[in-house]
Protein backbone atom coordinates (compact mmCIF):
# COMPACT_ATOMS: atom_id res chain seq x y z
CA UNK A 1 0.00 0.00 0.00
CA UNK A 2 2.82 2.44 1.09
CA UNK A 3 4.50 1.69 -2.32
CA UNK A 4 1.27 2.37 -4.43
CA UNK A 5 0.50 5.76 -2.52
CA UNK A 6 3.75 7.03 -3.00
CA UNK A 7 3.52 6.00 -6.33
CA UNK A 8 0.28 8.01 -6.45
CA UNK A 9 1.93 10.74 -4.50
CA UNK A 10 4.56 10.88 -7.12
CA UNK A 11 2.04 11.59 -9.96
CA UNK A 12 0.23 14.25 -8.28
CA UNK A 13 3.03 16.12 -7.21
CA UNK A 14 4.01 16.14 -10.87
CA UNK A 15 1.00 17.86 -11.92
CA UNK A 16 1.14 20.50 -9.08
CA UNK A 17 4.74 20.95 -10.08
CA UNK A 18 3.72 21.57 -13.82
CA UNK A 19 0.71 23.22 -13.02
CA UNK A 20 2.74 25.65 -10.85
CA UNK A 21 5.34 26.46 -13.21
CA UNK A 22 3.32 28.59 -15.37
CA UNK A 23 2.81 31.34 -12.43
CA UNK A 24 6.66 30.88 -11.21
CA UNK A 25 6.60 35.09 -10.30
CA UNK A 26 4.34 34.94 -7.28
CA UNK A 27 6.16 34.85 -3.83
CA UNK A 28 3.07 32.60 -2.93
CA UNK A 29 3.90 29.39 -4.60
CA UNK A 30 7.26 28.19 -2.26
CA UNK A 31 4.60 28.35 0.77
CA UNK A 32 1.98 26.87 -1.33
CA UNK A 33 4.26 24.22 -2.89
CA UNK A 34 5.17 23.42 0.79
CA UNK A 35 1.98 22.60 2.20
CA UNK A 36 1.12 20.52 -1.01
CA UNK A 37 4.45 18.56 -1.60
CA UNK A 38 6.21 17.16 1.75
CA UNK A 39 4.94 14.02 3.28
CA UNK A 40 1.11 14.39 2.38
CA UNK A 41 -0.22 10.99 2.38
CA UNK A 42 -2.44 11.60 -0.74
CA UNK A 43 -5.07 8.99 0.68
CA UNK A 44 -7.84 11.51 -0.90
CA UNK A 45 -6.07 11.01 -4.17
CA UNK A 46 -6.31 6.97 -3.81
CA UNK A 47 -10.16 6.89 -3.19
CA UNK A 48 -10.77 8.80 -6.08
CA UNK A 49 -8.48 6.73 -8.24
CA UNK A 50 -10.23 3.78 -6.07
CA UNK A 51 -13.57 4.58 -7.38
CA UNK A 52 -12.41 5.72 -11.03
CA UNK A 53 -11.39 1.79 -10.74
CA UNK A 54 -14.56 0.55 -10.01
CA UNK A 55 -16.85 3.12 -13.07
CA UNK A 56 -13.97 2.93 -15.71
CA UNK A 57 -12.94 6.61 -15.39
CA UNK A 58 -10.63 8.17 -17.41
CA UNK A 59 -6.91 8.67 -15.50
CA UNK A 60 -6.35 12.13 -16.93
CA UNK A 61 -9.69 12.88 -15.08
CA UNK A 62 -9.12 11.30 -11.85
CA UNK A 63 -5.53 13.18 -12.14
CA UNK A 64 -7.45 16.36 -12.29
CA UNK A 65 -10.03 15.79 -9.50
CA UNK A 66 -7.39 14.66 -7.57
CA UNK A 67 -5.60 17.91 -7.29
CA UNK A 68 -8.19 19.80 -7.14
CA UNK A 69 -9.18 17.94 -4.13
CA UNK A 70 -5.52 18.11 -2.36
CA UNK A 71 -4.96 21.65 -2.95
CA UNK A 72 -8.30 21.99 -0.78
CA UNK A 73 -6.92 19.73 1.70
CA UNK A 74 -3.27 21.61 1.86
CA UNK A 75 -5.15 24.53 2.78
CA UNK A 76 -7.27 23.39 5.28
CA UNK A 77 -4.17 21.71 6.82
CA UNK A 78 -2.59 25.12 6.92
CA UNK A 79 -4.83 26.89 8.26
CA UNK A 80 -5.57 24.20 11.06
CA UNK A 81 -2.60 24.96 12.54
CA UNK A 82 -2.71 28.38 12.56
CA UNK A 83 -2.44 29.84 15.87
CA UNK A 84 -5.48 31.05 16.53
CA UNK A 85 -6.91 27.50 15.56
CA UNK A 86 -5.32 24.29 16.94
CA UNK A 87 -1.83 25.83 17.05
CA UNK A 88 0.71 23.51 15.94
CA UNK A 89 3.98 23.77 14.91
CA UNK A 90 4.93 20.56 13.39
CA UNK A 91 3.12 19.01 10.40
CA UNK A 92 4.40 16.08 8.34
CA UNK A 93 6.93 15.81 10.12
CA UNK A 94 7.96 19.48 9.61
CA UNK A 95 7.83 22.87 10.89
CA UNK A 96 3.90 23.50 9.87
CA UNK A 97 3.69 26.46 6.85
CA UNK A 98 3.18 29.22 9.77
CA UNK A 99 6.50 28.68 11.38
CA UNK A 100 9.02 28.54 8.52
CA UNK A 101 6.89 31.46 5.99
CA UNK A 102 4.72 33.32 9.06
CA UNK A 103 1.46 33.90 9.73
CA UNK A 104 0.17 35.96 6.92
CA UNK A 105 2.30 33.84 4.45
CA UNK A 106 0.66 30.74 5.28
CA UNK A 107 -2.95 32.49 5.06
CA UNK A 108 -2.36 33.33 1.89
CA UNK A 109 -0.87 30.24 0.83
CA UNK A 110 -3.90 28.73 2.42
CA UNK A 111 -6.44 30.87 0.34
CA UNK A 112 -4.13 30.66 -2.73
CA UNK A 113 -4.40 27.10 -2.71
CA UNK A 114 -8.33 27.07 -2.18
CA UNK A 115 -9.06 28.99 -5.05
CA UNK A 116 -6.26 26.95 -6.94
CA UNK A 117 -8.16 24.12 -6.96
CA UNK A 118 -11.18 26.24 -8.72
CA UNK A 119 -8.77 27.07 -11.30
CA UNK A 120 -7.64 23.43 -11.77
CA UNK A 121 -11.06 21.83 -12.31
CA UNK A 122 -12.27 25.01 -14.30
CA UNK A 123 -9.02 24.65 -16.79
CA UNK A 124 -9.86 24.05 -20.48
CA UNK A 125 -7.50 20.70 -20.39
CA UNK A 126 -10.42 19.65 -18.03
CA UNK A 127 -11.81 17.89 -20.92
CA UNK A 128 -15.28 17.23 -19.92
CA UNK A 129 -18.65 18.49 -20.43
CA UNK A 130 -19.11 21.91 -19.19
CA UNK A 131 -22.42 21.03 -17.71
CA UNK A 132 -20.47 18.03 -15.52
CA UNK A 133 -17.70 20.91 -14.58
CA UNK A 134 -19.95 23.55 -13.81
CA UNK A 135 -21.57 20.61 -10.97
CA UNK A 136 -18.33 19.36 -9.66
CA UNK A 137 -16.78 23.54 -9.10
CA UNK A 138 -20.16 23.43 -7.40
CA UNK A 139 -20.09 20.67 -5.29
CA UNK A 140 -16.32 21.31 -4.75
CA UNK A 141 -17.10 24.55 -3.19
CA UNK A 142 -20.08 23.12 -0.99
CA UNK A 143 -17.54 20.45 0.60
CA UNK A 144 -15.16 23.04 1.34
CA UNK A 145 -17.00 26.00 2.76
CA UNK A 146 -19.85 26.58 5.40
CA UNK A 147 -21.56 24.04 4.64
CA UNK A 148 -18.00 21.79 4.27
CA UNK A 149 -14.39 22.08 5.92
CA UNK A 150 -15.00 25.82 7.15
CA UNK A 151 -18.24 25.22 8.89
CA UNK A 152 -16.55 21.89 10.57
CA UNK A 153 -13.48 24.09 11.56
CA UNK A 154 -15.60 26.43 13.45
CA UNK A 155 -18.14 23.54 15.43
CA UNK A 156 -14.54 21.91 16.10
CA UNK A 157 -13.23 25.13 17.73
CA UNK A 158 -16.46 26.30 19.01
CA UNK A 159 -17.54 23.01 20.75
CA UNK A 160 -13.57 22.57 22.54
CA UNK A 161 -14.28 22.46 26.45
CA UNK A 162 -17.93 21.87 26.25
CA UNK A 163 -20.05 18.61 26.60
CA UNK A 164 -21.08 18.01 23.14
CA UNK A 165 -23.63 15.06 22.20
CA UNK A 166 -22.62 12.13 19.88
CA UNK A 167 -25.33 13.43 16.99
CA UNK A 168 -23.13 17.20 17.34
CA UNK A 169 -19.78 15.47 17.43
CA UNK A 170 -20.73 13.24 14.00
CA UNK A 171 -22.36 16.62 12.20
CA UNK A 172 -18.66 18.26 13.28
CA UNK A 173 -16.51 15.46 11.43
CA UNK A 174 -19.05 15.26 8.75
CA UNK A 175 -18.66 18.71 7.77
CA UNK A 176 -15.09 19.08 9.02
CA UNK A 177 -14.16 15.96 6.96
CA UNK A 178 -16.36 13.41 5.86
CA UNK A 179 -17.45 16.09 3.04
CA UNK A 180 -14.40 16.01 1.02
CA UNK A 181 -13.87 12.53 1.26
CA UNK A 182 -18.04 12.26 -0.38
CA UNK A 183 -16.54 14.66 -2.85
CA UNK A 184 -13.84 11.82 -3.71
CA UNK A 185 -16.27 9.12 -3.87
CA UNK A 186 -19.18 11.06 -6.02
CA UNK A 187 -17.00 12.93 -8.29
CA UNK A 188 -15.57 10.32 -10.80
CA UNK A 189 -19.60 9.17 -10.90
CA UNK A 190 -20.63 12.35 -11.73
CA UNK A 191 -18.19 12.20 -14.71
CA UNK A 192 -19.83 8.76 -15.49
CA UNK A 193 -23.39 10.57 -15.44
CA UNK A 194 -23.79 7.19 -13.28
CA UNK A 195 -27.18 8.03 -11.12
CA UNK A 196 -27.78 4.63 -10.42
CA UNK A 197 -24.79 4.91 -7.31
CA UNK A 198 -24.59 8.35 -6.94
CA UNK A 199 -26.48 7.99 -3.62
CA UNK A 200 -24.70 4.22 -1.99
CA UNK A 201 -21.21 6.15 -3.13
CA UNK A 202 -22.33 9.50 -1.35
CA UNK A 203 -23.11 7.48 1.51
CA UNK A 204 -19.91 5.41 1.59
CA UNK A 205 -17.90 8.41 1.21
CA UNK A 206 -19.44 10.47 4.55
CA UNK A 207 -18.54 7.02 6.12
CA UNK A 208 -15.06 6.93 4.58
CA UNK A 209 -14.50 10.06 6.15
CA UNK A 210 -15.93 9.62 9.31
CA UNK A 211 -13.58 6.67 9.88
CA UNK A 212 -10.49 8.94 8.83
CA UNK A 213 -11.23 11.19 10.89
CA UNK A 214 -11.53 8.44 14.50
CA UNK A 215 -8.53 6.88 13.23
CA UNK A 216 -6.86 10.58 13.18
CA UNK A 217 -8.54 11.18 16.83
CA UNK A 218 -6.90 7.33 17.93
CA UNK A 219 -3.56 8.23 16.96
CA UNK A 220 -3.54 11.84 18.34
CA UNK A 221 -4.88 9.83 21.85
CA UNK A 222 -2.30 6.97 21.82
CA UNK A 223 0.16 7.58 18.63
CA UNK A 224 3.57 8.67 18.65
CA UNK A 225 4.54 11.76 17.39
CA UNK A 226 7.64 10.19 15.64
CA UNK A 227 5.33 8.33 13.30
CA UNK A 228 2.35 10.63 13.14
CA UNK A 229 4.47 13.46 12.06
CA UNK A 230 2.63 15.64 14.30
CA UNK A 231 2.49 15.97 18.22
CA UNK A 232 0.30 13.76 19.64
CA UNK A 233 -1.90 14.04 22.72
CA UNK A 234 -3.17 17.61 21.88
CA UNK A 235 -6.49 16.81 21.52
CA UNK A 236 -7.27 16.06 25.03
CA UNK A 237 -5.30 19.09 26.01
CA UNK A 238 -7.12 21.63 23.89
CA UNK A 239 -10.70 19.89 25.14
CA UNK A 240 -11.35 18.76 21.98
CA UNK A 241 -15.00 17.43 21.56
CA UNK A 242 -14.18 14.41 19.70
CA UNK A 243 -15.91 10.60 20.03
CA UNK A 244 -12.89 9.37 22.00
CA UNK A 245 -13.74 12.02 24.93
CA UNK A 246 -17.20 11.17 25.24
CA UNK A 247 -17.43 7.19 24.72
CA UNK A 248 -13.74 6.37 25.64
CA UNK A 249 -11.07 5.01 24.01
CA UNK A 250 -12.42 1.42 23.57
CA UNK A 251 -15.57 2.52 22.24
CA UNK A 252 -14.29 4.79 19.54
CA UNK A 253 -12.33 1.81 18.36
CA UNK A 254 -15.55 -0.19 18.58
CA UNK A 255 -17.11 2.40 16.96
CA UNK A 256 -14.67 2.37 14.41
CA UNK A 257 -14.75 -0.87 13.53
CA UNK A 258 -18.88 -1.49 13.53
CA UNK A 259 -18.06 1.69 10.91
CA UNK A 260 -15.58 -0.39 8.43
CA UNK A 261 -18.18 -3.27 8.47
CA UNK A 262 -21.24 -1.32 7.30
CA UNK A 263 -18.29 0.17 4.54
CA UNK A 264 -17.49 -3.19 3.55
CA UNK A 265 -21.41 -4.06 3.37
CA UNK A 266 -22.56 -1.52 1.54
CA UNK A 267 -19.71 -2.28 -1.05
CA UNK A 268 -20.44 -5.84 -1.44
CA UNK A 269 -22.32 -5.16 -4.87
CA UNK A 270 -19.09 -4.12 -6.11
CA UNK A 271 -17.13 -6.77 -4.36
CA UNK A 272 -14.18 -7.67 -7.15
CA UNK A 273 -13.62 -4.55 -8.25
CA UNK A 274 -13.72 -2.25 -5.14
CA UNK A 275 -10.50 -5.03 -4.00
CA UNK A 276 -8.82 -1.49 -3.88
CA UNK A 277 -11.06 0.61 -2.09
CA UNK A 278 -10.89 -2.01 0.54
CA UNK A 279 -7.19 -1.85 0.60
CA UNK A 280 -7.32 1.72 0.84
CA UNK A 281 -9.54 1.44 4.07
CA UNK A 282 -7.55 -1.33 5.66
CA UNK A 283 -4.51 0.86 5.47
CA UNK A 284 -6.88 3.90 6.79
CA UNK A 285 -7.73 1.49 10.05
CA UNK A 286 -4.18 0.33 10.56
CA UNK A 287 -1.53 3.95 9.80
CA UNK A 288 0.31 5.60 12.13
CA UNK A 289 -0.20 8.46 10.52
C1 LIG B 1 -5.18 15.11 8.35
O1 LIG B 1 -5.35 14.57 7.09
C2 LIG B 1 -6.35 15.97 8.71
C3 LIG B 1 -7.60 15.26 8.88
C4 LIG B 1 -8.64 15.48 8.15
C5 LIG B 1 -7.75 14.28 9.92
P1 LIG B 1 -4.29 13.55 6.46
O2 LIG B 1 -3.92 12.52 7.50
O3 LIG B 1 -4.84 13.02 5.20
O4 LIG B 1 -3.03 14.47 6.17
P2 LIG B 1 -1.76 14.21 5.24
O5 LIG B 1 -2.03 14.92 3.95
O6 LIG B 1 -1.56 12.75 5.05
O7 LIG B 1 -0.62 14.85 5.98
C1 LIG C 1 -8.44 18.65 10.83
O1 LIG C 1 -8.68 17.85 11.93
C2 LIG C 1 -9.53 18.57 9.88
C3 LIG C 1 -9.37 19.51 8.77
C4 LIG C 1 -10.35 19.68 7.99
C5 LIG C 1 -8.16 20.27 8.53
P1 LIG C 1 -7.49 17.82 12.98
O2 LIG C 1 -7.24 19.16 13.55
O3 LIG C 1 -7.71 16.71 13.94
O4 LIG C 1 -6.27 17.42 12.02
P2 LIG C 1 -4.77 17.24 12.50
O5 LIG C 1 -4.81 16.19 13.59
O6 LIG C 1 -4.31 18.56 13.00
O7 LIG C 1 -4.06 16.74 11.28
MG1 LIG D 1 -8.32 20.91 13.89
MG1 LIG E 1 -5.30 20.08 13.92
MG1 LIG F 1 -6.23 15.34 14.64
Amino acid sequence: MEKKLKKLSKRVNNYFYNYLIKFNSSELIAPMKYGLFPGGKKIRSKIIFDIGKIFKVKGKNLLILAASVEAIHAYSLIHDDLPCMDDDKLRRGKPSTHIKFGESTAILAGNSLLTTAFEILSDKNFKIEDKTKSRLINLLARCSGQTGIAGGQYLDLNYEKKKVSLQKILKMELKKTGKLFEFCCIAPLIIKKDKKNLNLFSKIGKDIGLLFQIIDDLIDFKGKTKFAGKKTQKDQKKGKATIISLLGYENAVKYSNKLKQDIYKKLKKHNNKAKDLRETIDFIMSRKN
